[in-house]
């Protein structure tokens, strides 16, 4: 088996906001890559024998006084190097070269002239013909550090490329990683296959059979247990650990009370489809008799959270001797970033069972660590999950509690899953499902009076909220067509006994959230 690590690129991050797109970028080009920030031992890099080193840009000037550096040894250890903007002039700096500081920013789109067609640029037409490019830079560079010639410039840019004359070290001030500069793949995989001479082989197949071993191996005859929410995430997570130790893995599903319309019996079926040893547990009324009279949203999650840690710690006891708790937890909630303020703010709790592995001294597996999003729902398919549980919405495990604004009650949850079913199947019906983040219903904890036949009514408010993003940490509003936006309004109103007004969201994160608690 190839060990789809032994290719790896490691990114040096210095504080850019598409450091994350750069790791994007070489994952599609099928080569293993992993982020770390910029000031990270240089034994530690070493020890990861990396085929390459990409330095990324950063809001900084190299004059700034606390301007993040690298040692200048990282240039001696003969590992091919690509400074991207401030990675450039980083370089440039560190080899003796002289970068112009300048207090107005180039932001936009440029025409780049290429000199020199060898590695970076291979394959790529040269002057005179020119090619859209991304900048978004102060400075620039002056004068080149000795052994370097210019690859490529662009009307404002004089050095827009570099390379060094003998060694694998290459600079671009634009960026290769955004969809603005459309050579920027070819030149990204031009460093990857050429300068590194890295090999695509970094595949969902090559990775599933990886971890599936590196499981086997960890647990040896250890049992497993995992939280499974229906999600994607934990489903995935559930069904590698499954692959490599079978039956050893149990899978416990809590029905908290506070489930979407059916959604108990939909995931259900879906796991037992795929061969997952799941308990199911019914905890509806526990949850919900700990919640009567609760409005305060924080309140509400403690609530739900120690006592799924109840639930799942019972449900554990049953099985006996557990030694693993697996768990969903993605690269972008590992990456120690400096994009982000350190690594402590980059890792969102709320994804993971929080508290569980401390309260039952449990080791972890979380066999997704590596992953984004998309490479997750790619090793979904690649483990044969239908393609309904791999498109899912996000749904948080708080679940309809802090989208039941106010208290809690069996009648306003009736209310509120009805309202969302509807959500749901128009956005299906409509095709939307798929090209937005999340979309759902919120009940307001508000009545308004309305008019129906001839009746007066004082009755229940819906919000909907619909969002587009990446990744959740912001969000926009979708811009949902007005027929549709009609069309859910008015089979609420018609079909939702209790409900006699829907509002749509138009709130971005932030300042908003996504989730209304
Ligand atoms: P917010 O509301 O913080 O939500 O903008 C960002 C994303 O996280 C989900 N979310 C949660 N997921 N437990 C979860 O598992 C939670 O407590 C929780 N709170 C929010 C939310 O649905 C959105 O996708």
């Amino acid at each position: 088996m190839t060990d789809i690590h032994s290719q790896k690129i490691i990114i040096l991050d210095f504080g850019s906001q598409t450091t994350q797109l750069i790791a994007r970028r070489v994952r599609e080009e099928k080569v293993y890559c992993e982020i770390h920030p910029f000031n990270v031992d240089l034994e530690k890099i070493k020890a990861a024998s990396p085929r390459g080193i990409i330095l990324s840009g950063g809001p900084s000037s190299v004059y700034d006084r606390d301007a993040p550096a690298i040692s200048a040894e990282i240039f001696d250890m003969g590992i091919p190097i690509l400074g991207i903007c401030y990675g450039m002039q980083l370089t440039c700096h560190l080899l003796g070269g002289k970068v112009e500081h300048s207090d107005h920013r180039e932001y936009g789109n440029a025409r780049l002239l290429i000199h020199d067609t060898s590695v970076l640029f291979h394959g790529i037409s040269s002057a005179p013909d020119t090619h859209q490019v991304w900048m978004s830079h102060g400075d620039r560079i002056e004068e080149l550090p000795r052994g370097f010639k210019v690859t490529a410039e662009s009307e404002t840019c004089p050095v827009a490329a570099m390379r060094h004359e003998s060694l694998p070290i290459f600079g671009v001030q634009f960026h290769p990683e955004v969809i603005h500069t459309a050579i920027g793949n070819e030149i990204l995989a031009n460093f990857l296959f050429r300068a590194c001479g890295c090999e695509p082989s970094w595949t969902m197949h090559s990775f599933v059979e990886t971890v599936t071993a590196e499981i086997r191996q960890k647990v040896g005859d250890g049992r497993v247990i995992c939280a499974l929410s229906g999600g994607v995430d934990s489903t995935v997570t559930a069904l590698l650990v499954n692959r490599a130790i079978g039956e050893r893995l149990t899978c416990i599903f809590v029905n908290n009370g506070l489930l979407r319309k059916n959604e108990a019996e939909t995931v259900l079926s879906f796991l037992k489809q795929l061969n997952l040893n799941v308990q199911y547990v019914d905890a509806e009324k526990r949850f919900l008799s700990l919640l009567d009279g609760v409005s305060d949203p924080e309140k509400k999650r403690k609530i739900i959270g120690q006592e799924f840690i109840k639930v799942f710690e019972e449900e554990a006891n049953r099985i006996g001797e557990v030694n693993y708790l697996a768990q969903g937890t993605l690269y972008p909630d590992v990456i120690e970033s400096v994009s982000f303020k350190g690594p402590s703010a980059t890792i969102k709790s709320h994804h993971n069972v929080g508290g569980l592995p401390e309260v039952m001294k449990l080791e972890l597996i979380e066999p997704l660590r590596e992953l984004f999003k998309d490479e997750v729902r790619k090793v979904g398919e690649e483990l044969g999950m239908p393609s309904d549980l791999i498109y899912r919405h996000p749904f948080p495990g708080p679940g309809l509690a802090i989208r039941t604004l106010g208290t809690i009650t069996p009648e306003r949850l009736a209310i509120l899953r009805e309202a969302d079913a509807i959500v749901l199947e128009e956005m299906k019906a409509s095709g939307w499902y798929g090209k937005v983040w999340q979309s759902f219903a919120v009940l307001l904890p508000i009545q308004t009076v309305g008019v129906m036949g001839d009746e007066r009514t004082y009755d229940h408010v819906i919000a909907l909220r619909c969002v587009d993003s990446l990744d959740a940490m912001t969000a926009d509003w979708s811009k949902l067509p007005h027929e549709l936006l009609g069309r859910i309004s008015n089979r609420i109103i018609n079909e939702v006994k209790g409900v006699n007004r829907v509002c749509y969201d138009i709130s971005s994160k932030p300042p908003a959230t996504i989730e209304w608690e």
